[in-house]
């Protein structure tokens, strides 16, 4: 397919992102590492916007994994204080912006105020139809053991029964219950791994890895990878 005939076609229904790179962002321009995460933010409002104009329907990004806590503390807060501010924002602009919040993750671990603020992001923007999925203090393998217990305990508790358990049951018990797979995930920065990102989901998904440091990532970067996404050849495992 020409590169030109690309342009033409829809974008992915869902696409998403492991926002990687901003340390070294940072660390190029010898700044904290937290100024390379309030970067980050910057180009997570950019993108999504852009993703908005282009009518992608369903954003996922990595805002935090389980694992991230093992950074510094300051980092963490860093990076907690970024979310808590865009909240704030978001939860003021909700009626204009018109963006549906879903977290996935567990929240239990944040301070009681982001939580509130999560879960009043959520409740307050259910209606809408363009979607953004932070992942939040979340793992792909702990989202499927979660996934797992639950319904373990739904049949411990003779509600459902082991033979009833299929591909599509199971999904209704991920964070992202309802939501589509995303068919394009992109990864910045050069690195190539998943690192426990929507594990069960991106089964048939699309990897575009790109060199540029997420800060750096524009809305041309983002045209780059539908563009690739739309070269390949999506077989589903079939001819
Ligand atoms: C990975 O880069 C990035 C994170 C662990 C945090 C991502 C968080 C944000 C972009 C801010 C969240 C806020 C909003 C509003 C979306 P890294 O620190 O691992 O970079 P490195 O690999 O270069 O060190």
């Amino acid at each position: 397919m020409a590169l030109s005939d690309t342009n033409q076609l829809p974008p992915p229904r869902h696409i998403a992102i492991i926002m990687d790179g901003n340390g070294r962002w940072a660390k190029k321009r010898g700044l904290p590492r937290t100024a390379g995460h309030a970067a980050g933010a910057e180009s997570f409002r950019r993108i999504a916007n852009y993703c908005r104009t282009l009518g992608v329907e369903y954003l996922t990004v990595y805002a935090f994994s389980t694992e991230n806590w093992r950074r510094s503390q300051e980092e963490v807060a860093g990076i907690m204080k970024l979310l808590h501010r865009y909240l704030v924002e978001a939860l003021a602009d909700m009626e204009k912006n018109r963006v549906r919040f879903r977290f996935f993750g567990d929240l239990s671990r944040l301070t009681p105020e982001l939580r509130r603020l999560c879960l009043d992001a959520e409740r307050r923007s259910e209606e809408y139809d363009v979607q953004v999925n932070f992942c939040l203090n979340y793992g792909g393998r702990d989202e499927i053991v979660r996934a797992a217990r639950a319904f373990c305990q739904e049949v411990a508790e003779g509600k459902r029964a082991p033979e009833e358990l299929t591909e599509e049951v199971f999904s209704e018990y991920l964070y992202s219950s309802g939501v589509p797979d995303p068919e394009l995930i992109i990864r910045p920065s050069g690195e190539k791994r998943t690192s426990n990102f929507l594990l069960w989901q991106s089964a048939y998904s699309e990897y575009v890895f790109m060199n540029v440091l997420w800060p750096d990532f524009t809305p041309k970067d983002l045209d780059q990878a539908i563009e690739e996404y739309h070269r390949r050849n999506r077989r589903f495992g079939g001819t």
